[in-house]
């Protein structure tokens, strides 16, 4: 069968493959599900590891098949899986246990080691190709309703755990009511946590460079987010309007943005961190004032990455509430469609090239009714 892939630590060597289509005895024990992959989203991950600055090939293979955020039909299940039948659709966790202690737990989204394995990005296979089939405990459905949301069930996961955690965390203080919230960034993870501030019930600005009106506008107002942009209003200028912000998330890849959101948060407030920069870059920090602001403010800073099966369900949960709440809003992040894993060369240059490409996903197969 057909597949994307790359040559890890070769840059743009993005093409197609042929490999051995997976089969439902792959997997041990009755525990194995076989999906037929209908679109797999793409993001920045995917353009870093093309560039070779990201990314390792399994043990003993000289590719990697590129896609982790994948929206399949189930084809087939073993005699030990339940919560899927033939038919349903589903998506598929990434990151996959190693060695860590956290692993027993179903926690494999929690890092304790230096080497992990995730789908598509780092010493596993992803999801660009015409099948895949993993152990159950890793396919996650997505209800009938929500097809049309597809790709999203990922990123979603990834702000919605990153959401949690900071609430979860947040539990240190007893009492604690956030009104306001700050994301940095409306890319998809900025959008989605957009959204699920907004479901929480919290007034929320999101802050990107672009001038409105422009899409991403369209959708934080459409969310009933107030949309900024950082070429007409500062942060500060917004702070002095809305107070400081109980939460900030920053989703923007740009380390001066995470670490500028430090002097904005309010007391006992809670700035998350979701993007990574891969560079070398420095940056002047007023560090003697935030040590002193932030100890006096107990305020705290969390790093999140990646999701569980959990994650997941309260991701789609979010993303069904959102549907209700704002309906057609959420769909809109699906901007860019690529036909066939053939057009491999068409996904990369939207990737890296077109600026208005808010969701590059790929039509894989068609869905048959
Ligand atoms: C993916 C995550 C992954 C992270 C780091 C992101 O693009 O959505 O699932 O953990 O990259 O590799
Ligand atoms: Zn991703």
């Amino acid at each position: 069968m057909k597949a994307i892939a790359v040559t890890p630590g070769k840059p743009n060597s993005v093409h197609l493959t042929d490999i051995s289509t997976p089969k439902l005895e792959d997997i041990p024990n009755g525990r194995g599900v076989l999906v037929k992959v209908l679109k797999v989203g793409v993001d920045a991950t995917d353009r870093e590891i093309n560039d070779a600055l990201y990314g390792n090939a399994p043990i003993g293979d000289d590719y990697l098949v590129l896609g982790h955020e994948v929206f399949g039909r189930v084809e087939a299940i073993g005699e030990q899986v339940t919560h899927v039948s033939p038919g349903d659709y589903v998506t598929c966790t990434v990151r996959r246990p190693g060695a860590s202690i956290y692993d027993s737990i179903g926690r494999s989204d929690i890092t304790s080691e230096e080497t992990y394995y995730e789908r598509g990005i780092n010493l596993l296979h992803g999801y660009l190709t015409e099948y895949f089939v993993d152990d159950a405990e890793f396919i996650v459905r997505i209800p009938v309703g929500l097809r049309h949301l597809h790709v999203l069930a990922e990123p979603m996961s990834c702000s919605a755990k990153a959401i949690h955690q900071a609430y979860e965390a947040q539990k240190r203080l007893q009492v604690w009511e956030p009104r306001t919230a700050f994301v940095m960034g409306a890319g998809q993870i900025g959008l989605l946590a957009t959204l699920i501030l907004r479901l929480r019930g919290l007034q929320v600005y999101t802050f990107a460079r672009g001038v409105a009106p422009n899409l991403k506008a369209e959708i934080v107002e459409g969310m009933e987010a107030t949309y900024v942009s950082t070429r007409e209003r500062s942060i500060a200028e917004v702070v002095e309007e809305s107070g400081k912000p109980d939460i900030i998330f920053d989703a923007t890849g740009n380390s001066s943005i995470s670490f500028g959101a430090m002097e904005h948060l309010n007391l006992n407030g809670v700035l998350i961190w979701t993007s990574i920069t891969g560079g070398k870059d420095l940056h002047e920090t007023p560090a003697d004032k935030l040590n002193l602001e932030w100890v006096l403010g107990n305020k705290m800073l969390i790093g999140s990455v990646n999701a569980n099966f959990r994650h997941f369900e309260m991701g789609i949960a979010d993303l069904a509430l959102g549907e209700m709440t704002y309906p057609g809003v959420i769909e809109k992040i699906l901007t860019h469609p690529v036909e066939g894993l053939d057009n491999y060369a068409e996904m990369m240059r939207l990737l890296v090239e077109d600026p208005d490409a808010l969701k590059v996903f790929v039509n894989v197969a068609d869905d048959i009714e």
